[in-house]
């Protein structure tokens, strides 16, 4: 069944990027010139996502402001010939459609999830995390979508990382049944290394059938008090098969402020527009990362 639907959570609190968060919503920090938000929303459309639902919280009314027709600006930019501000400026309302539900409380992620299960219905649909920003063509929910089709199942993507830091990520259990692909026995969030079951750690894209909000609904805070996605998907594996996706493409994480800065470098070297100003700022550098040469 085709995946029409994007669920994206932006009703968190941000705390890794305070102070900035007190007023600017963490899902609206720019790489370079696009807010992360941005990023996410072409990729789900990439992959032919059509309706686009962000649950956000009482005070990030930033978010929704983002997406709203700007005729003033537009008026002045057309009126200058300015076409290629116009185009930036009518890019993120033009992507698809994108609705609005609202998390009044931050309970965790499994409970944002929860708050769309109107706006989804029966269908399955795809959860997407702003703040893990995969830069590859065709996106990595492209790549999923693909494989769902083929076992016609549930996907997590999932990045291999070195054993040394596998207890800060949800790490799956799995079996690897084809190439890049692991079916999923357990999940588990940051267990100590001597307890992790891979080096298979979670990224924030999950291809779910709608019966995960059924589950969510009974699934009791876990750790922090928050209702966890993982503990969720846990219970679905009693009736449904999931897989663990390997996908292609480097994952920036832009929730926290260097985390967002190396995607911010990594994404100016790769676009034309500035990669060679990107480079000379890293010039400028140079005799810091190496005082003897
Ligand atoms: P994070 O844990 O990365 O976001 O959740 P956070 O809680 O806002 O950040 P920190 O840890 O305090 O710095 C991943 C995504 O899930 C959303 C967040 O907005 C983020 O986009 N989220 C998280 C919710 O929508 N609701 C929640 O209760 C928790």
């Amino acid at each position: 069944m085709q995946i029409r639907k994007a669920v994206i959570p932006a009703a968190g609190m941000g705390t890794r990027f305070l102070p900035v968060t007190m007023s600017v919503p963490k899902e609206l920090l720019p790489i370079i010139d696009r807010p992360l938000l941005q990023y996410v929303i072409a990729e789900a459309v990439e992959a032919g996502v059509e309706e686009i639902i962000i649950v956000t919280s009482p005070g990030k009314e930033l978010i929704s402001e983002y997406f709203q027709p700007r005729p003033a600006l537009e008026k002045h930019l057309a009126a200058a010939g300015e076409d290629q501000l116009l185009a930036k400026v009518t890019a993120a309302a033009n992507l698809t459609k994108v609705n609005f539900v609202l998390q009044h409380e931050a309970l965790g992620l499994g409970h944002a999830v929860l708050m769309a299960k109107d706006a989804v219905g029966d269908e399955p649909f795809v959860v997407i995390l702003p703040d893990d920003v995969i830069a590859h063509s065709p996106g990595a929910i492209s790549q999923m979508v693909q494989v769902s089709e083929q076992m016609d199942a549930g996907v997590i993507a999932v990045e291999v990382v070195p054993w040394e830091v596998v207890h800060n990520y949800g790490v799956v259990a799995a079996e690897q049944v084809a190439e890049r692909v692991h079916k999923i026995d357990g999940l588990i969030e940051k267990p100590p290394r001597e307890a992790a079951p891979s080096n298979l750690t979670i990224v924030g894209r999950y291809i779910l059938p709608p019966q995960i909000f059924g589950y969510l609904e009974n699934t009791q805070p876990g750790a922090k008090g928050e209702i966890q996605l993982t503990d969720g998907i846990l219970d679905l594996l009693q009736t449904h098969d999931m897989y663990a996706y390997e996908f292609s493409g480097v994952r920036f994480d832009g929730g926290t402020p260097m985390g967002l800065l190396r995607a911010s470098l990594a994404f100016a070297l790769d676009r034309e527009d500035t990669s060679e100003e990107a480079l000379s700022i890293l010039r400028e550098f140079q005799d810091r990362i190496d005082p003897l040469t």
